[in-house]
């Protein structure tokens, strides 16, 4: 099949190098010049596991293009997939002007039918603004169909999401929309649920926001574990073997961050009050998951007293582990509040640190592992759950911390072994 995909960032780039790889045409549009020439050259704008091999065999293949003409795309293809960004406002709404300029461009350029797919995360209704605006500024009397076929991508795995994904949503209006999709998907083993659009679009934004809900319920059950003396990743455990309830994301720790659980649940709550239901269990899971910032800055205050002065070294800025992506990280707005209070913040990620250089700046001094982070540190705080930070030389990072003091904001390490090692340690919940 013949498609298009606008948006080159982290979906819609994975979308059109996956479209390609399971043998349909694709044309990746994109405004920015620069990226587009990155591609041509067959250099990756972003780091993704897999990506790179995906588009460069497609390339070569010539199912993958690259543009920065949306006209050529939008003629070119039959089926258009949305997946530009969709950024946070100051009020927690999504951005949608970048989704309004696109599909008045589509409207400008269809000459056919077509499908008209978002791929970004919208909120509910947005279908619907899509389709008046084609009806609005579309220049030949051609028919559309409006298609939300939401991503669950997760950065780091989104090239294998894509092709082994949980389900495919599909949210359409005619049956004619409905058979392309599926043809669209046809190579794909995964369950296909097709519901109208507003349950499509629903159903990312309740996802995204169950997952959060997730988190922050178990990180209220670690502050209560930390009253009673118990053990939330017992706890947790305990919880997640009942299959209901699952034990994926029940992980406590210094709080949830990335590019999309704090805007989903942000933009979610925004179109909710917008449209009349006041959701208040999504403000109460943001205020538990700022509470978790600062949780672990009052636990270096409860062992050293007054930060102002101390140094405190920080291994993981990346909003999780296994990528370089610092947006919404839990470990940037800690080691903000930390600035704040006057600490000496010294920090180590084995791949975010060049892109932290650029929010950070020289406020915090950048080291080259962990030991030189540790060296004449007051505290070592734990905030990304790298894997390599669980089999570092504790006994010389003893040696080298000006104090033994271990928080670790993602429960990492092994308390009783840290304990012995003599460690002043400090989890989250236990
Ligand atoms: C998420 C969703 O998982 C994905 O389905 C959606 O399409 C996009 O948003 P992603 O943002 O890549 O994916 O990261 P995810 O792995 O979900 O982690 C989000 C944050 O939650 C991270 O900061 C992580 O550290 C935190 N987290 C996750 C916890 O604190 N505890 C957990 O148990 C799980």
């Amino acid at each position: 099949m013949r498609i298009c995909t606008i948006g080159a960032g982290y979906v819609g780039l994975v979308t059109a190098a996956c479209f390609a790889e399971l043998g349909h045409y694709v044309i990746s549009v994109d405004n920015d010049e620069k990226k587009i020439k990155m591609l041509k050259k067959l250099r990756m704008p972003i780091y993704e596991p897999g990506l790179e091999e995906l588009v460069v065999r497609n390339v070569k293949n010539g199912r993958l293009k690259f543009t920065t003409d949306i006209g050529e795309g939008v003629r070119n293809s039959d089926i258009i997939f949305i997946a530009v960004g969709t950024p946070p406002k100051e009020d927690g709404s999504a951005d949608l002007s970048s989704v309004e300029a696109v599909a008045r461009a589509i409207a400008e350029n269809m000459d056919s039918y077509k499908v008209i797919v978002e791929k970004s995360t919208v909120p509910v209704e947005t279908g619907e603004w899509v389709k008046r605006t084609l009806q609005l500024y579309r220049k030949k009397d051609v028919s559309f169909d409006i298609v939300s076929n939401p991503e669950f991508l997760r950065e780091g795995s989104a090239v294998e999401d894509f092709l082994h994904p949980s389900r495919i949503v599909i949210g359409v209006e005619s049956k004619r929309a409905e058979k392309i999709m599926r043809e669209v998907y046809a190579k794909i083993k995964a369950p296909i649920l097709v519901t109208d659009i507003k349950s499509a679009e629903l159903i990312k934004h309740a996802s995204n926001s169950f997952l959060a809900t997730k988190i922050s319920y178990i990180n209220a059950i670690a502050n209560i574990c930390e009253l009673v003396g118990a053990d939330v990743v017992k706890v947790a455990e305990g919880m997640g073997l009942d299959k209901r309830i699952g034990r994926e994301f029940l992980d406590a720790g210094c709080g949830f961050g990335g590019f999309c659980l704090p805007k989903d649940l942000a933009s979610f709550k925004w179109i909710c009050n917008k449209l009349g239901y006041n959701f208040k269990l999504l403000e109460v899971v943001e205020e538990i998951n700022e509470g978790q910032k600062r949780k672990v800055v009052e636990k270096i205050e409860k062992l050293l007293w007054n930060i102002s002065g101390k140094v405190i070294g920080v291994l993981g800025l990346s909003f999780k582990p296994n990528t370089d992506d610092i947006r919404f990280s839990v470990a940037i707005d800690i080691i903000r509040l930390l600035l704040e209070k006057g600490a000496i913040v010294k920090v180590y990620d084995p791949r975010a640190m060049e892109k932290s250089k650029a929010v950070l700046g020289k406020k915090v001094k950048y080291c080259k592992d962990p030991y030189s982070v540790s060296k004449g540190s007051d505290a070592l705080v734990i905030l990304t759950g790298w894997e390599e930070f669980k089999n570092l030389d504790y006994k010389r990072i003893k040696k080298l911390l000006r104090v033994p003091v271990v928080i670790d904001g993602r429960n990492l390490l092994d308390k009783e072994e840290m304990k012995k090692l003599g460690f002043m340690y400090e989890g989250i919940g236990r």
